[in-house]
This record gives structure tokens, C-alpha cells and sequence, in this order.
């Protein structure tokens, strides 16, 4: 921790050489985090993993350049091959992304175009990240029915008639100010507030249903609020907590739109992308439910701004709080209880928050370098 502060006091002071020289001891003596889900190295390394059928897995991620896709395209790639993940999306990626791996043009409200890509590549996994997240959704709920919903009927379509593994993130947002909130259990009332966490009850039970119903392998997790370094969440509520880290190495001041002492469920991508393969690798009879909470630590945007002091103490968050996002807020859980996880298939989370403000710092501070060197 010691060799973080004096990284982040430098990187404050632009101290030139003295900055890279600390930014390497941090990286070569703190948490390994070059071995994350965004620094695997190497895919001639990769092992290629079959589906269980005896036939290869081959993987169509939706959505694929969110804030999740493109670092679970990097795991799952480690895992099965280079080729044998396809990140897809409806906007151009950077170019480091067509250098990654495979990645195509998909829209999920095209049925046609859905089922060309599953049937050409051989699919055998879906991974649906496309989605209109809580914030963004309350401001355009057509758009956010289309994607979410209309959208994910044409993923469980496609996935029943090609008998895919289909997994689908369900939120905290699925959850409303009815739910029994400090921890929010599995099974409780599900009475949400926005769009986005009615779509996404929608699907957690249309997909149990095409589960009991046609034997489609759906699966799904409850995602808390999700923290990544070097992709941005867009158009949610949690969004705070990744902007905070930017804004703390940037400015050192951040406008906070949430109050300082809501409590939210909150999770390091990496977890997050390893608790996805971890559940997907689940042989299907060996899983007694479809849609599980996953939890790793809950902070306020104070308590997290205390962490961050720690190491960068001239930080600054001040509060203009945004009644849209606080209301979401309020309504969501402050905690998620997610004993089911634990017991059923092994989950366990590897970063509580001074961890996961360590990582963000040092991860954060290594992509400006580079860039600074670019
Ligand atoms: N991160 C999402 C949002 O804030 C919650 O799942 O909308």
C-alpha cells in the first residue's frame, strides 16, 4: 500500500521517470494484476475446452463492447482459443479489438441475422450483455423494451432452436423498494421501479420458463454494480463508483450524483467475468437453479472516496445529487445475499475494497501511462 501512495503522489505531481519507476514497483510487487482478465497475454498459451457434447465450444458474446464484453472475450479466449470467441456488437470497435479476436456486426433485434451468425459459426454458447441499462432506460423506455425485451426474445428464440447454453445478466435493478434490501435475499418480492429492472425480471423468469418448459440451458446471474479500469459502464446508476476512480487521477475532485451514504452492492470485472465462466462451466444436471445473486462488497460513495484517500489524501467529492439516479438508488439493494452461489457451485470473490481500490489505481494510472507514452 505504501508503494501505492507514493505511486499516486507522484502521478499527482507528473513526476516524469520517478512516476514510471514507482507505477513498475507497484505492478511487479503488489497484486498480481497482470494476470486479470484484462492482461492475459499470450493465446498461443490457450487451452481449447469442449462444451460437454464433444464438440468445441464456440462462444457469440452480444453486446460485446460494453463494459463487460471485451474482458470476458478475454477469458473465455484463454479458455477455448483465440477463434472460438466471437465479441459482436452493432457499433465499429477500436482496432485493437479486430486484433483480439474475431468480432462481427450483430443486431439482436434482426432474428435472421441471430440465427445466420449462431448457424455459420456453429455456436454453442450465447452470452447476451446487449442491454439498455437503469438510467438510460428511464429516458427512453422504447428504446429500452426493444433491447431488453424484444431483443432477448429473439436471443431465448434462437437459443431454443439451436439448443444453446444461454447466459443472460440479470441486476440488482431486478429488485425494487418492496425487497427485503440489507441483504436482498434470492427469492423475495420482485417489485421493480425502472424499465430496465422490469425487462430484466422479464427475462430471468421467460428464460426459467423456456428452461422448464423446452429444457433451454438458461442461465443467469444477478450482477451488483460492476467496476472495470479500463472500460466505462454507460447509462447507469452505479456508473458513479468508475467515474469517482477517473475523476480522483484526473482532477482529484469529483460531483458525486448519488448521496454520500448510499450503500450499494458493488463487484471488481474481474470477478465478475470469472464468476460467468465459473457458472457456465457448471454441468447442466449439476445446477439445482437458473438465476443466482453474486455478491462481493457494498460501500457508499464516502466510503469509497475514504479508501481512494488513503492513497491520493487531497482528493476532493462533492455532492449534487441527481433525483433520476437517487431514486433508482434507493429502491436497490444495499447488499446482496448470495449463500446459493457459494454452496451450489463453489463462488467466491477475491476482492473487498481496499483491494479493488489498489487495483482500479494502479490499472488506471498504467492506461494513462501508456497512453502518455503513445
Ligand atoms: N449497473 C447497473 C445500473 O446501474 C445495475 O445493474 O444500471
Amino acid at each position: 500500500m505504501m508503494l501505492l501512495v507514493q505511486m499516486m503522489r507522484g502521478t499527482a505531481m507528473h513526476a516524469g521517470s520517478r512516476w514510471s519507476r514507482s507505477v513498475e514497483r507497484l505492478i511487479s510487487s503488489g497484486r498480481d494484476i497482470n494476470s486479470s482478465a484484462h492482461h492475459f497475454s499470450g493465446f498461443g498459451e490457450a487451452c481449447t475446452l469442449s462444451c460437454g457434447h464433444g464438440d468445441q465450444t464456440k462462444v457469440l458474446i452480444t453486446g460485446g463492447l460494453g463494459q463487460l464484453g471485451i474482458g470476458l472475450a478475454k477469458l473465455l479466449r484463454r479458455r477455448f482459443g483465440k477463434n472460438n470467441v466471437i465479441l459482436s456488437d452493432i457499433r465499429k470497435p477500436p482496432s485493437h479489438v479486430y486484433d483480439d479476436g474475431p468480432f462481427i456486426f450483430s443486431d439482436i433485434l434482426d432474428f435472421k441475422n441471430l440465427r445466420e451468425i449462431v448457424v455459420n459459426n456453429n455456436i454453442s454458447w450465447l452470452i447476451h450483455y446487449s442491454a439498455v441499462l437503469s438510467a438510460v432506460g428511464e429516458n427512453n423506455i422504447a428504446l429500452a423494451k426493444e433491447v431488453n425485451i424484444t431483443g432477448f426474445h429473439n436471443i431465448l428464440d434462437v437459443a431454443t432452436e439451436h439448443g444453446l447454453r444461454v447466459f443472460v445478466p440479470s441486476t440488482i435493478g431486478a429488485f425494487g423498494p418492496s425487497s427485503p434490501r440489507d441483504p436482498t435475499p434470492e427469492l423475495c418480492v420482485q417489485r421493480p421501479q425502472t424499465i430496465y429492472g422490469v425487462s430484466k425480471v422479464h427475462a430471468e423468469l421467460m428464460g426459467e420458463y423456456y428452461h422448464h418448459r423446452y429444457g433451454l440451458d438458461f442461465r443467469c446471474l444477478r450482477y451488483p454494480g460492476i467496476l472495470s479500469a479500463d472500460s466505462q459502464p454507460g447509462g447507469g446508476t452505479t456508473d458513479y463508483a468508475v467515474q469517482l476512480f477517473h475523476a480522483a487521477l484526473k482532477t482529484g475532485h469529483f460531483e458525486c450524483y448519488l448521496r454520500g451514504d448510499t450503500q450499494l452492492p458493488m463487484m471488481y470485472i474481474d470477478d465478475c467475468v470469472r464468476a460467468t465462466l465459473e457458472f457456465l462451466e457448471v454441468p447442466t444436471d449439476s445446477l439445482p437453479s437458473r438465476t443466482y445473486n453474486i455478491n462481493a462488497m457494498a460501500f457508499t460513495p464516502q466510503e469509497l472516496t475514504q479508501e481512494i484517500q488513503k492513497v491520493l489524501p487531497d482528493l476532493k467529492v462533492t455532492y449534487n445529487v441527481d433525483p433520476l439516479r437517487q431514486a433508482i438508488a434507493d429502491g436497490w439493494p444495499k447488499a446482496l445475499e448470495d449463500s446459493s452461489a457459494r454452496r451450489d457451485w463453489g463462488w467466491k470473490h477475491e476482492y473487498n475494497l481496499p483491494e479493488l481500490v489498489q487495483t482500479m489505481l494502479a490499472l488506471i494510472t498504467q492506461g494513462k501511462q501508456m497512453a502518455e507514452a503513445c
